[in-house]
């Protein structure tokens, strides 16, 4: 049996959305069995909930006021500081944004590039492999990962597609040292 899961089922469900709106039930089945999609429920966290060491711990010198630093575990998690001795407050980001702990800001995953399980609050069945300058990728289901064919070597996790020139985003330029 075929899997619901690779580009080409994706693809022609797309196509098929276009032609024929009866499918969406099918679709949306499809994404429950492709993405993994647990809502932002299941990382041990929940809106409101405090550490009060999370702020010192993550204090740099020259942090002025008050702003949003990583929850030091998932991608798109972050704490509220008022200052370096306050009590950090969790909030997350919005569905299919990351939190860029250097901008303290939600951004488009594929412009920053998050060492946390980058599936986790991010509907696409595939991301790009962290350090791969995306020669891989990953189902965000399986957690296999995959490599793009010669002629199309990388991987662009926003078309969901594998491409001929590397994407010009940081998780594609981005090498870890
Ligand atoms: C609070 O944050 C620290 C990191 O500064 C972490 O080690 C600790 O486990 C956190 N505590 C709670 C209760 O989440």
């Amino acid at each position: 049996m075929p899997s619901l899961c690779t580009i080409e089922a994706l693809n022609s469900r797309i196509w098929i959305l276009g032609v024929l709106l009866l499918t969406t039930t099918q679709g949306s089945r499809v994404d429950d069995i492709c993405y993994n999609w647990l809502g932002n429920l299941g990382d041990g966290f929940t809106v409101g909930q405090t550490n009060a060491t999370i702020c010192f711990t993550n204090w740099n010198e020259n942090d002025a006021g008050d702003h949003l630093v990583s929850d030091l575990s998932t991608c798109y998690g972050y704490y509220y500081c008022e200052s370096k001795t306050s009590v950090g407050v969790w909030n997350h980001c919005p569905t299919n944004q990351h939190f860029n702990l250097v901008t303290g800001e939600c951004v488009s995953p594929e412009t920053y590039v998050c060492v946390y399980n980058r599936c986790r609050n991010v509907k696409k069945p595939y991301l790009a492999v962290v350090n791969s300058a995306c020669f891989n990728y990953q189902s965000c289901a399986t957690g296999a990962i995959f490599t793009c064919p010669a002629q199309k070597p990388y991987f662009d996790e926003v078309i969901q597609s594998c491409v001929a020139t590397q994407p010009a985003s940081n998780i594609c330029l981005w090498v870890m040292r």
